[in-house]
């Protein structure tokens, strides 16, 4: 299993804060059942084009099973990644953002900003999660069934 962790911030790729939100999702992961995964963890700016270009190459080249990027999915105009994520998936899995939106939103009503989406791009499954650590606490653990699933059947 390969799984890829990008952290997808202006601040934290120049270094101005720690990048917490990646190894927050590695923590949440593997103590989910995923065995010993072989990760691939980027940090980067929010850049459209270099967003989209990665996440191919994650999935084409480097045949990534899981794609897991954090932050960038707001409203403000430096926030790229669903577009990005739009523009190279074959198969939109909108659920993912769907549960991610109605279910945080119980809690924190500001969780409704999340344009976070997901889907499919050959064999790898691409999810999009919001920025904070706090955040992809609350959401990714209730994506991991889901996730397991999907995996199932990228691999037919
Ligand atoms: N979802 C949860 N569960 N908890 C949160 O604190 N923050 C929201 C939202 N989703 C939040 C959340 C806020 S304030 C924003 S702006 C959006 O995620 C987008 O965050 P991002 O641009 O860092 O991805």
């Amino acid at each position: 299993m390969k799984i890829a962790r990008l952290t997808l911030s202006d601040r934290a790729s120049a270094g101005i804060y720690e990048d917490l939100s990646g190894p927050e999702i590695e923590r949440i992961i593997s103590e989910a059942g995923f065995g010993t995964p072989q990760w691939i963890r980027l940090v980067m700016p929010d850049d459209r084009d270099d967003i989209e270009n990665l996440l191919r190459k994650l999935s084409d080249e480097d045949q990534c099973d899981l794609i897991l990027t954090t932050g960038g999915t707001g409203p403000s105009r430096r926030d790229n990644t669903p577009e990005a994520t739009k523009a190279v998936i074959d198969r939109e899995l909108p659920g993912f953002g769907e549960i991610m939106r109605m279910k945080s939103f119980q809690a924190v009503p500001t969780a409704i900003l999340s344009r976070s989406t997901a889907g499919t791009r050959g064999r790898s499954l691409i999810v999009n999660l919001p920025g904070k650590p706090k955040a992809i606490g609350e959401c990714l653990p209730m994506l991991i069934p889901a996730i397991i699933e999907a995996l199932r059947h990228l691999k037919d």
